[in-house]
């Protein structure tokens, strides 16, 4: 049997059950994410298997069982329940990709608590709007960051902890402030696992729109099925597999399939939390023997500079399967890797809302060089007309991607904005906010995004969010930010502006600004580029006019600019 042949076998027996049933989960029953990485991993025989190989900065290593990685699991939730912390309640990691934070998350869900990890590199603006609108409790840290915590905690009345995982007893600690060390703590063998049951919230991930504030995208204990299936099926994990997600927990993919996904298999994982570099990331693959790999379009675009002598270099014959996830695969990826490690990368599809993959290229199935693949088995995915919402039937016309909701990871609901949740379904379907066509063989083909949300290397940063913090640079009257086309990120910010009168345009005050931008928010968010106008193009309402900006960025047709303002 071919493995085409797979695919369309496994869509014929498709049902979410199957999962259910490997996992020995019935409904209504307790359903703990934590307690399914770890105390069930060990009860199935596997405590000494390695659950986790860590290299840090500056070559630091350590190595967990899945029994190691029980009892910290155990431990801190412990320390957490000790605090008063309760089912429900937000705790933040916002940590580096240390062993804390992986372990952390088990035992933040452990206690039934709602686990909302954030990228370590956020300013301290972009944490304090996810902190107030998640109204988090606790928040568990490290010394590096702690200052960012320190600027905001007092405009925080909902933060009662801020946990420090690596205090140095030398540093004074201020209000609201713990101490926890893992390694001086007393291990807690058997915890009290908290009842959750499948609708239990789980993981709270913050992800951001065009207009307004990040939306907290609600999973619960149940998004484990699908978490569970996708990994196996579509990163075709196996026993003896050493798998690297080089994503950060502190977006989805580093949570669904950097923690959920592998353990809840029993598989050996790899965390590199090291920054980037061709020789490296080779390096690590060949020190561990990695066989399934899981990255992203820009991390391989970047690879691909560095030229394939370095491939060259190392031993990655271990590499047993390839997959990438996050922004638009170029055909040129695909081929490159098939060049260099005689298989693919398969593209994949799904979004934070998803929780779990859902456009794919099955492993066999035939790889179309720049196409995401089709729908995963138990899927279904359509796109629809723009204007009528209704399923659009001619092959190879764009459309919205949607999916027919019902599947185990979907987001039950944005944080506290009903409003936003309900936007997000149209005729019964879910709007995903991206076009694509679909080929005659089922597979899409992505065009963009449907919103003026910029993906730069696979993160999503909202303009508003950029303008809204540019404006309270005391230089800046005016700001637009769009998407500028990049050799590697694919998109980067770009941000126009007009200044308040007394401030001259000049290169100085572009560094500032993007400077201003990066400590704020994330370097992510920073503008790469900043143009100065003397003003800005507007509609006759007074509304910016992105689009604009956008289309001359892009080279591209302006488009109707009947709305446009005259001078
Ligand atoms: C958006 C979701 C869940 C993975 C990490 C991103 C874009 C995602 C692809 C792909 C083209 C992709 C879409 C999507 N995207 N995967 N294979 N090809 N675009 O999660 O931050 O919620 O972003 O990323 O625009 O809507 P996210």
């Amino acid at each position: 049997m071919s493995n085409f042949g797979l695919y369309e076998e496994r869509i014929r027996d498709f049902k979410w059950s199957i999962a259910e049933k490997e996992l020995e989960y019935s409904n209504g029953n307790i359903l703990n994410i934590g307690w399914y990485c770890s105390d069930r991993i060990c009860l199935k025989g596997k405590a000494e298997k390695i659950a986790l190989y860590y290299e840090g900065f500056g070559g630091i290593k350590k190595t967990f069982t899945f029994n190691d990685i029980r009892i910290a699991g155990n431990t801190i939730g412990s320390f957490l329940r000790n605090l008063g912390i309760k089912d429900e309640d937000r705790v933040c990691l916002f940590m580096d990709r240390i062993p804390e934070l992986y372990l952390s998350f088990l035992g933040v869900l452990k206690i039934g608590a709602i686990v909302q990890p954030l990228f370590s590199a956020f300013g301290e603006e972009s944490l304090f709007v996810r902190l107030e609108n998640a109204q988090t409790r606790a928040i568990i840290t490290q010394s590096r960051h702690l200052s960012k915590v320190r600027m905001i905690r007092d405009r925080l009345p909902h933060l009662e902890f801020i946990i420090v995982v690596d205090h140095v007893v030398t540093k004074k600690l201020e209000n609201k402030e713990i101490a926890f060390s893992l390694s001086d703590s007393p291990p807690v063998g058997n915890l009290e696992i908290f009842p959750t049951k499948a609708e239990s919230p789980s993981v709270l991930h913050y992800t951001s729109g065009t207009t307004g504030q990040p939306k907290g995208v609600k999973h619960v204990h149940y998004s484990l099925i699908s978490q569970y299936l996708t990994t196996k099926w579509v990163l075709d994990l196996q026993e003896n597999d050493i798998y690297w997600c080089t994503a950060d927990p502190g977006w989805v993919t580093g949570t669904s399939y950097g923690i959920i996904g592998p353990w809840s298999l029993g598989i050996t994982q790899c965390v590199l939390d090291a920054g980037f570099s061709a020789h490296a990331w080779y390096r690590f693959i060949d020190d561990y023997q990695i066989t399934v790999w899981y990255s992203a379009p820009t991390a391989i675009r970047s690879l691909m500079k560095a030229g394939d002598e370095v491939v060259a270099q190392y031993n990655l014959k271990s590499i047993r399967h390839l997959a990438s996830v996050g922004e638009p695969l170029n055909s040129e990826a695909v081929l490159w890797s098939i060049k260099m490690f005689d298989k693919p990368f398969h593209d994949t599809f799904w979004q934070t809302e998803t929780g779990c993959i859902m456009i794919t290229n099955f492993p066999g199935m035939k790889v179309k060089p720049g196409s995401m693949g089709k729908t995963f088995p138990g899927i279904t995915g359509t796109l629809l007309d723009p204007v009528t919402y209704e399923p659009i039937k001619e092959t190879g016309k764009v459309g919205l991607i949607a999916f027919q909701p019902g599947w185990p990871s979907m987001m039950r609901s944005y944080w506290n904005n009903e409003e936003k949740y309900r936007e997000k379904f149209k005729n019964g379907w879910y709007l995903s906010g991206d076009r694509s066509s679909i080929d005659a063989e089922g597979y899409f083909w992505f065009i963009g995004r449907d919103d003026d949300v910029i993906n730069t290397g696979g993160h999503l940063v909202s303009p508003f969010e950029v303008e809204s913090a540019l404006l309270e640079h005391p230089a800046v009257a005016e700001s637009a930010v769009v998407a500028k086309p990049d050799e590697i990120n694919m998109e980067v910010v770009k941000a126009f502006i007009t200044l308040k009168p007394g401030f001259n345009a000049n290169p100085d005050l572009e560094l500032e600004i993007m400077n201003f931008i990066r400590k704020k928010l994330s370097p992510l968010a920073m503008p790469q580029a900043v143009e100065f106008m003397d003003k800005l193009p507007k509609t006759r309402s007074g509304k910016i006019m992105r689009r604009l900006l956008h289309a001359k960025e892009w080279g591209e047709e302006i488009g109707d600019i009947s709305t446009l303002e005259n001078d």
